[in-house]
């Protein structure tokens, strides 16, 4: 099975969104694994009428809420079910969806985006040599890139195996992710021309949980 049939299967899987967060608002950023914590939009810096790329958008809910920001929303992702999905979830917003995978879909267009963002997304399961400087050319000078995934398990770096499970008579379907400790991001941003590079690992919320999130943001 390839990858995108993998994502497709992953789309069946997830839990309903909540209708409203904590805040009881409708939409919301959270580039974390938490609800209702971490930075949100403001990591952006997106003002009204700005191009606004989600790369691995899945079903769109990070996207809807940047087009509340007034921001034109184009998501991509390689699981038509995520597309759907995300077109079902979201019908009075207008997304700009594309089924196509990120270093392609970078690669054959020429727009360029205000910022680029990522979250849990294709940012972490492409090899960051073929995606980054595939990001750099289509965003603005000065345009933000951030990205947010878990942060690595010490000692294991580089491209590992992420699985997703089926059922129990089911082997798991595997994709592949890059995982690196912030640091060695941010020499690899630097390497590929980003400036303003921050990494860093937001601390999981208070609770049994203890793993964080790894947020960075570059500037084109
Ligand atoms: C864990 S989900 C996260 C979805 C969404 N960003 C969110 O926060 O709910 C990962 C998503 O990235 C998509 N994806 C993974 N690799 C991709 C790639 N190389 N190109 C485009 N989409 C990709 C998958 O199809 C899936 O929808």
């Amino acid at each position: 099975m390839n990858e995108t049939a993998a994502w497709d299967t992953y789309s069946k899987q997830k839990p309903e969104r909540r209708p409203v967060n904590a805040a009881g608002e409708t939409t919301w950023f959270n580039w974390t694994q938490y609800p209702d914590h971490g930075p949100g939009a403001e990591v952006l810096s997106v003002p009204p009428g700005a191009n606004v790329l989600d790369l691995g958008c899945g079903k769109g809910g990070n996207l809807a809420h940047v087009a509340t920001l007034g921001a034109r929303p184009v998501g991509v992702d390689m699981s038509m079910a995520q597309i759907k999905a995300a077109e079902a979830c979201w019908p009075d917003v207008k997304l700009e969806l594309h089924q196509a995978e990120a270093t392609r879909f970078l690669a054959e267009g020429e727009e360029q985006f205000d910022a680029v963002f990522s979250v849990f997304g294709a940012a972490w399961f492409t090899d960051p040599a073929a995606l980054l400087p595939a990001v750099r050319r289509r965003l603005r000078p000065g345009g933000v890139f951030a990205f947010s995934q878990r942060p690595p398990v010490e000692g294991c770096y580089g491209c590992q195996a992420s699985y997703i499970t089926r059922s129990e008579d089911e082997d798991p379907l595997v994709v592949k992710r890059w995982d690196y400790e912030p640091d060695r991001w941010a020499g690899l941003l630097e390497g590929h021309g980003f400036t303003a590079v921050t990494a860093r690992v937001i601390p999981a919320p208070p609770g049994p949980r203890k793993i964080g999130t790894l947020l960075v943001r570059a500037q084109g």
